[in-house]
């Protein structure tokens, strides 16, 4: 091969990435495979606006298939985001005999498998490694580095935005809002935020890692998905207190043959490893029936952490063009779907409620807690003056799933019981 040439499918906080290290790092890409790597169209929406990096004007296109349909291009490069646009190009240049990769969680989530077969019909690669947790190789981990072993459970902070809001509202007492605006500016957020935020960001990136983690097809809406937006400062405060840090926890969970995914707010213990993994960085803590515990951390989101990604997937591709091995990586499910039901999901839960300050109460309160198995591992009353309420704060020992929601559903009907404030889902013991 004489020259590598690249089609880049955007140029925003990603793409620039992309530019900026491709020229930058030339002489390394150079020694891994052996010739020059060039950028040679990028697609982008507005030809005339300012960009991040410089780049001819003559490599911009708003025409998608002159990278597409153009012979020379051997590699297309997809970070424009979108979902079945973007499907559509990507299914192309497959067909056209270009190798892809891509750093869109939301197309691998809901159309991976599809893709990838295509791919390897076409005997081309699809590389995907910055679709989750942007700078951390965690899926080259999963397929490669943990191929021998049996994953039992992944808890991963696999969103940069609501680590970074957490982190800000917890540590500096700042608004929510506030924080936000300010993951936007540093170009952590997506474009609507609003995937970030209601979780669903993390349930695509989570789909992607039970797939691959299970070896089994795990489906976008297979995920329970709950965001941050309804935290209060409260919450934080007396997680803080009873020695937890609120994080945004992507849960992926084998017993047996059976899994649970899910992604929600958790209290984790102070002393848990995902604890102090702060502001926009990601860390995926993995659990392997041979080797045990294992984490990987890193800068989960924003240009050059992304973009470094996207490099090695390409360094991948056209190491695999030179020994000409392209398409033959994609490796299907071993196993059918099985999915847990809510009596088999067990956790510790944190619960907070306003109830009439009142004898008796909190007794009958610790009695339905009882009369359904659950103990305690912590309970405090606190009186809030002004309106005659009392709030109580706990976190029970392990119970399932179905009878915490029952436990809920009869707090709820009882006439003592002002509000129920809100409710997580709780990891490890803390300290204090
Ligand atoms: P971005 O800043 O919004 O950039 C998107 C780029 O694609 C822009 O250059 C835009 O053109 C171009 N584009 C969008 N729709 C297009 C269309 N229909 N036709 C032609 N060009 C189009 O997005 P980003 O943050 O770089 O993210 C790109 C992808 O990477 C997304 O899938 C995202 O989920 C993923 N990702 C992002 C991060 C991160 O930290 N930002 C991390 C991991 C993965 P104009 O510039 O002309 O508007
Ligand atoms: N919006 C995403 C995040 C970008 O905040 O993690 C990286 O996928």
């Amino acid at each position: 091969m004489e020259v590598i040439s690249i089609g880049l499918l955007g140029l925003g906080t990603v793409g620039s990435g992309v530019v900026n290290i491709i020229e930058n790092h030339q002489d390394k890409l150079m020694h891994q495979v052996g010739c020059p790597v060039k950028i040679k169209k990028i697609l982008v929406q507005d030809l005339t606006k300012i960009r991040h990096v410089q780049v001819e004007s003559s490599l911009l296109t708003s025409d998608p298939d002159e990278i597409l349909l153009d012979n020379d291009i051997d590699v297309v490069i997809e970070v424009m985001g979108g979902i079945e646009e973007t499907k559509n190009y990507i299914i192309k240049a497959l067909q056209e005999g270009k190798h892809v990769v891509t750093a869109n969680k939301d197309l691998m989530a809901l159309h991976g498998s599809e893709l990838l077969t295509v791919a390897s019909k076409s005997g081309c690669d699809l590389y995907y490694e910055a679709s989750v947790a942007g700078g951390i190789p965690i899926i080259r981990t999963l397929v490669d580095g943990l191929a021998s072993d049996r994953i039992v459970k992944m808890m991963g902070i696999v969103n940069g935005t609501t680590n970074f809001i957490l982190t800000k509202m917890s540590q500096e007492g700042r608004p929510y809002e506030e924080v936000l605006k300010e993951a936007q500016e540093l170009g952590y957020a997506e474009s609507d935020p609003t995937a970030d935020v209601e979780g669903l960001d993390a349930a695509r990136k989570m789909t992607i890692l039970a797939t691959l983690g299970f070896s089994m097809k795990i489906d976008l809406e297979d995920v329970k998905v709950s965001g941050i937006s309804q935290i209060s400062d409260e919450d934080l405060l007396y997680g803080k207190q009873l020695g937890y840090t609120m994080k945004l926890i992507g849960l992926a969970h084998r017993d047996g043959e059976k899994v649970e995914v899910s992604v929600q707010p958790t209290l984790l213990s102070n002393r848990h490893p995902l604890a102090s993994v702060q502001n926009e960085y990601n860390a995926i803590y993995v659990y392997g029936e041979a080797v045990g515990e294992t984490m990987f951390y890193g800068p989960g989101a924003g240009s050059l952490p992304t973009a470094t990604a996207i490099v090695s997937d390409l360094v991948a591709v056209m190491k695999n063009m030179r020994l000409g091995v392209n398409g033959k990586n994609a490796v299907t499910p071993q196993f059918e779907k099985r999915l847990k039901e809510e009596d088999e999901k067990f956790s510790k839960y944190f619960l907070r409620l306003h109830v009439k300050d009142e004898v008796g109460v909190f007794a009958e309160i610790t009695s339905i807690f009882a009369k359904h198995g659950v103990s305690f591992e912590k309970i405090l009353q606190l009186p809030i003056k002004k309106n005659e309420v009392a709030e109580i704060v706990l976190v029970t020992h392990q119970a399932s799933s179905s009878e915490f929601q029952n436990i809920l559903s009869i707090l709820r009907d009882l006439s003592f019981v002002d509000e129920i404030k809100s409710s997580y889902r709780v990891e490890g013991s803390s300290v204090v």
